[in-house]
């Protein structure tokens, strides 16, 4: 029997590779944005509590009423836009689903999707799933910001989404004000949803702002936004996630999670509902993480690394191309190896493996893992 491969492209990656070394290496781990510092204490028994009250029953596919309105409060709050919590706004049990959920709702075969690379690197398998056609568009070192006048030059009858990240992953770049006007413009009177990936929005540095497609009520018309709690609380082993889009999407996108997928652990909902209750908790985030930035920043300043700017997100960029010549694979290999120090290659980012000498790193790490990762780094 022979099947066809969805993926044939894909062999193994080097994020198996690099897991896989940096295990056997015992390697300081930068290239994962999974925190690895303690999470609140308040969280834990959110959910205990919830485990013994609610047993094991299932959450409304949608999510709790509970939850959902605290989402709408928040996002209200925060961007002033007002989504209804029974019609607009969906707990998904991760982003990614809920980003599957939005893409498989919306794209039909055929269909064009425009994203930007290097980007997380599930979108355009997800597209491509749906037997549409991914339009990446590259965004340039060193400031990885859109070029629109390409993405106008890329769209045509057939594109039905744009997907946007920001903060993004990998590069740390964030969307100015110029860059919302500009997709504005773009996107006035066609058909195309905006897919937005904010899953870090709470993480923007040196007193700029997320801007989230919930602000504009022209974008917010036309857009699904999907956020995760992972990255708000800090659990990334908990997957509770939701997506926020008008009723008519959230109507389509609840079609998709409903056979495809279960509803988020109904504990872990409640647990984040009593949570919500505090804006502290994310209203503190980016001082947090931006102490975490400049730690890291500091600690390589000695090292031969040449860092790019890092707005927002759980990322920094480390140009080494200057002073070595690997390509960016091997050089993860050699300082999981040579140095016991794990990052992740650039080019792992771009559908055609684009190699410009470039790491990321991560600064989602307890301050002790960053100064040793940073020390390692020095020695090379
Ligand atoms: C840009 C981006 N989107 C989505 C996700 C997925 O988030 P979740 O863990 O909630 O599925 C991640 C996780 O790393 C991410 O970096």
């Amino acid at each position: 029997m022979q099947i066809k491969s969805k993926f044939a492209a894909s062999g193994s990656s080097i994020f198996s590779a690099a897991d896989y070394l940096l295990t056997q290496y015992d390697a300081v781990n930068l290239a994962h944005g999974t925190p690895d510092f303690p999470f609140s204490q308040e969280l834990i028994e959110n959910a205990n509590e919830a485990m013994q009250a609610e047993g094991s029953l299932q959450a409304p596919w949608e999510g709790l009423m509970a939850l959902r309105e605290k989402i709408a409060d928040k996002i209200s709050f925060l961007y002033t836009h007002s989504y209804h919590p029974d019609t607009e706004v969906t707990v998904m049990p991760s982003a990614k689903e809920a980003l599957f959920a939005s893409i498989a709702a919306v794209v039909h075969a055929g269909d064009e999707v425009i994203y930007f690379e290097p980007s997380f690197d599930s979108y355009a398998a997800m597209i491509a799933l749906q037997g549409a056609v991914p339009v990446a568009i590259k965004l340039q070192a060193p400031g990885f910001t859109p070029d629109w006048d390409l993405v106008k030059a890329k769209i045509n009858a057939k594109t039905r989404m744009i997907i946007i990240n920001s903060p993004h992953n990998p590069t740390a770049s964030v969307l100015s004000e110029a860059d919302i006007q500009a997709l504005q413009g773009l996107v006035k009177d066609s058909h195309i949803i905006i897919l937005s990936d904010e899953v870090y929005e709470h993480l923007v540095f040196d007193e700029d702002v997320h801007r989230s497609m919930s602000s504009y009520p022209d974008l917010a018309a036309r857009a699904i936004v999907v956020t995760s709690f992972s990255k708000v609380y800090q659990v990334s082993g908990w997957h509770v996630a939701y997506c926020v889009a008008p009723a008519m999407l959230t109507q389509e996108i609840r079609k998709v999670q409903q056979y495809v997928m279960f509803p988020a652990d109904t504990p872990m909902q409640y647990a984040l509902a009593a949570m919500m209750e505090q804006p502290n908790h994310y209203m503190t985030l980016s001082t947090i993480y931006q102490e975490k930035r400049d730690l890291l920043a500091h600690g390589l300043k000695a090292s031969r690394f040449e860092l790019l700017p890092s707005k927002g997100g759980y990322f920094m960029l480390a140009g080494f191309g200057h002073f070595n010549d690997l390509s960016d694979v091997e050089m993860v290999k050699h300082l999981i190896v040579n140095h016991g120090v794990a990052t992740l290659p650039l080019s792992a980012f771009y559908s055609d493996g684009a190699d410009q000498g470039i790491l990321r790193l991560t600064f989602s790490k307890d301050d002790e893992t960053l100064e040793e990762g940073a020390r390692r780094l020095c020695e090379v």
